[in-house]
């Protein structure tokens, strides 16, 4: 199948590493021009440098939750693709721990980056392609915890559940405009992320890092972990017209590790 993605201009945020990575990645094979982001410069130069490899890729320095770095990233991005065709938002994530370990200035943090920042990000990718006449696509990345709070990543459980309404909202209404906005839940993937949730197991419960590993791939009907090569496959499927009548919906990528219905 045709993704139609050649030449089109695609922002995805967060990905000097992991699943924003994987995401470009998809992106550039299906010939895309596209914008990485990260707040680390080190990283995203490192970054950049193995993705332009695959084709056009230029990088924006910003922190995700802070507000003048937002409309940073969108503005320059713009500045170099000439508009958005595809977003693609990820961010960062918030430190693990259990409910009573967080405080004021945790939830604050955490409210600014998983709430605050994909509602303002997206806010202004959909006014710009309002502007430009695109009927672009939205590919809003959260977490399985969505529908099943876990308790070891509090401040994710509970902020993260805000972008199930963002995507819904954005969805009905951007839809007459033709701007498409959906969501994914991945469940475990193989990135950073995972082996800071491994060092935080082992602190915690005096376990090695790796019983952690085999705790979570046992707890995974697919008996192991994701690639953000598969995650990719989703996205790029819901970033370009290969999804032409889906919006609005959120759904796990995840080996069947969710039980909600
Ligand atoms: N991996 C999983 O199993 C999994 C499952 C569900 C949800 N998630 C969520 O998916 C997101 C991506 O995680 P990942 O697994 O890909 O982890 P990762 O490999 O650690 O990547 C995180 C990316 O976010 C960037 N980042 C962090 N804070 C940022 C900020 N304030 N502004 C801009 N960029 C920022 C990091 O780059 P810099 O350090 O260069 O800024 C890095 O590129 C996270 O929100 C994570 O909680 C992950």
């Amino acid at each position: 199948m045709n993704s139609g993605l050649a030449g089109q201009r695609v922002l995805v945020t967060a990905s000097s590493t992991g699943i924003g990575y994987g995401a470009a990645e998809a992106f550039l094979k299906e010939g895309a021009r596209v914008v990485i982001n990260s707040s680390n410069q080190g990283k995203l130069d490192a970054a950049r440098a193995k993705l332009a490899t695959l084709g056009e890729v230029h990088s924006v320095l910003g922190n995700l939750a802070v507000k003048a770095d937002i409309e940073k990233i969108v503005g320059e991005t713009v500045r170099a693709l000439g508009g958005i065709d595809t977003l693609v938002y990820v961010t960062g994530s918030p430190k693990p721990g259990r409910f009573l370990e967080f405080s004021y200035e945790d939830w604050r943090a955490a409210a600014d980056l998983l709430v605050v920042s994909p509602a303002y990000l997206t806010k202004l990718v959909a006014d710009q392609m309002i502007r430009d006449g695109v009927k672009g696509r939205m590919v809003i990345l959260s977490s399985y915890v969505i529908r099943e709070p876990s308790l070891g990543i509090a401040l994710s459980s509970v902020c993260r559940v805000s972008m199930l309404s963002l995507v819904r909202t954005l969805a009905r209404d951007l839809g007459p405009k033709g701007i498409r906005v959906n969501g994914l839940l991945p469940g475990y993937i193989k990135t950073g992320r995972i082996d800071q949730l491994a060092q935080d197991a082992s602190k915690r419960r005096g376990i090695k890092p790796e019983d952690y590993i085999t705790e979570i791939e046992r707890d995974v009907p697919a008996g192991r972990i994701g690639t953000t090569e598969e995650l990719g496959r989703a996205i790029v499927f819901l970033g370009s017209d290969l999804s032409s009548y889906v919006s609005g919906v959120s759904f796990p990528v995840d080996g069947a590790l969710s039980r909600s219905i």
